[in-house]
């Protein structure tokens, strides 16, 4: 269906209460730091939110994380708990965030080395709690950034740091598998933030922060009370390693020339590694048009590419977002904010030996609906092929393969088949986190219970 349809008054948004991180698109090139906390006195983890709160920015303009540092905080619902929130609150949380995201991974294709009990600790166990992230342009921003964390932590004995993610924007601005990251997203209607597509009407503000009706014209259910719930959203946090020497050796291995290696890389990702999409370029890397913000992202694949002769319909980009593309489904349901950001060093360009480094991204996907946005797109979407009507076919780059997996590339005149994909991305732990609401986080710091 449709990637331009959006109906109803525009209502405007509360973006002085909504945290930055959910709102702004990140710095570049950045620094940052994910930090894991558990609480083991609910005094002090109230203390720890207070203490914390000047930190997190809101979305307002003045909050630019080009300009300065941002810092952002999730609760698990474990963490709710150890806030002493109370059960009647914890249970208005939908299913899928009371279990975590350990419980539902198989569904989500979380299996072999991908499964929970492969996770690096703490992931999947009680023990998350709270999690920060602070992103910034540099090194000093982000150290300003993070003193009043540690202040707070200083100050709320009880609260220890757990687990701790550096993350940096490679030289390249590229991902570890060499391609430019961070291009497309949604604009949300009434914040008045741009999206990068500009054949995509704005998504209605409900589908992305609790509060606000979504675009099914319906108020999505907001945990309560009020004021926790409202200008919240949930954040699926990923921390996924990538096998960026198997991915070259499979290039080298089903190509017959440097060029043709780089075409296959570009039709798994749907655009070249500078971030020029092939539906504008189909046939080779346009640079120039990669760095292009304004025309990097405009385009639909209905009129310029039905039948994906240029972006195949099973590419990763077209998959999680088909934009137009006649699927089974309805697109703007399943839209989904992403902050990805990079860890690990480069694997140095050339090498195809896998040289046991762990490189790849945490990944954090926001919406107002785990179920059917983050969730969705990976059972329905990147685990299976029914919707573009490749069955048994999976997202070749972000799908979780067994040894037989293929990928359908259309071709004239005939299609081209790629044999036995092996996985390239490994799940090393993921979380479900709540984003709260400045006001939200304000309550928690005062609870009394
Ligand atoms: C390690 C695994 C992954 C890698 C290396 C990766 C890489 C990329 C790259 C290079 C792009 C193109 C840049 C852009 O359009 O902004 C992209 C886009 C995107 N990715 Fe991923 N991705 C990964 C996993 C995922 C997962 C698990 C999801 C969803 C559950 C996802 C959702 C998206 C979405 C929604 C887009 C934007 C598509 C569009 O709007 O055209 N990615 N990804």
């Amino acid at each position: 269906m449709n990637a331009a349809t959006s109906s109803g008054p525009a209502i405007s948004v509360e973006i002085d209460d909504i945290q930055s991180g959910a709102l702004h698109h990140r710095p570049s090139p950045y620094v940052g730091k994910y930090v894991f906390l558990r609480v083991d006195d609910r005094h002090a983890g109230r203390k720890f939110l207070g203490w914390l709160l000047p930190a997190v920015d809101s979305g307002l303009p003045s909050a630019s994380p080009n300009q300065d540092a941002w810092v952002a905080v999730a609760l698990t619902w474990n963490g709710l708990r150890a806030l002493g929130v109370p059960q009647a609150s914890l249970d208005s949380f939908p299913i899928e965030f009371q279990q975590g995201m350990a419980a539902r991974a198989e569904a989500l294709g979380d299996v072999g080395d991908s499964a929970p009990a492969n996770w690096e600790a703490p992931f999947g166990t009680p023990d998350v709690h709270i999690v920060i992230s602070a992103l910034a342009p540099d090194d000093a921003r982000l150290e300003a950034a993070l003193a009043r964390a540690r202040e707070a932590l200083r100050a709320s004995p009880g609260v220890e740091v757990i687990w701790q993610q550096d993350v940096k924007q490679l030289p390249t601005g590229r991902t570890t598998l060499g391609f430019k990251d961070g291009i497309s997203y949604p604009s949300i209607e009434g914040t008045g933030i741009p999206g990068s597509n500009p054949q995509e009407l704005p998504i209605k503000a409900g589908e992305f922060i609790l509060g606000y009706p979504d675009e099914t014209g319906n108020l999505p259910p907001m945990p309560q009370p009020e004021v926790l719930g409202r200008n919240g959203t949930y954040a699926a946090i990923r921390k996924l390693h990538t096998r960026v020497a198997a991915w070259r050796q499979y290039l080298r291995a089903n190509s017959a020339s440097p060029e043709e290696e780089a075409l296959l890389a570009a039709k798994m990702i749907g655009r070249w590694p500078s971030g020029a999409p092939l539906v504008l370029s189909p046939e080779q890397d346009d640079p120039e048009l990669g760095a292009d913000y304004r025309r990097n992202n405009d385009f639909l694949y209905r009129a310029d590419d039905d039948r994906g002769f240029k972006c195949p319909a099973g590419a990763h980009i077209r998959r999680v977002n088909p934009r137009d593309a006649d699927i089974i489904g309805v697109t703007r349901l399943h839209r989904i904010i992403r902050r990805g950001t990079t860890y690990g060093p480069p694997l140095p360009a050339g090498v195809l030996e896998d040289d046991g480094v762990d490189r790849g991204l945490v990944g954090v996907f926001l919406g107002a609906h785990l179920d059917r946005q983050f969730e969705f797109i990976k059972t329905d979407w990147v685990n299976d092929g029914n919707f573009i009507g490749y069955s048994g076919e999976k997202d070749p780059v972000a799908g979780h393969h067994v040894e037989t997996d293929v990928f359908t590339i259309p071709e004239q005149p005939i299609r081209r088949r790629l044999q036995n994909l092996p996985g390239f991305v490994v799940t090393r732990g993921g979380e479900y986190g709540f984003v709260p609401g400045l006001r939200a986080l304000r309550w928690l710091a005062d609870l009394d219970t």
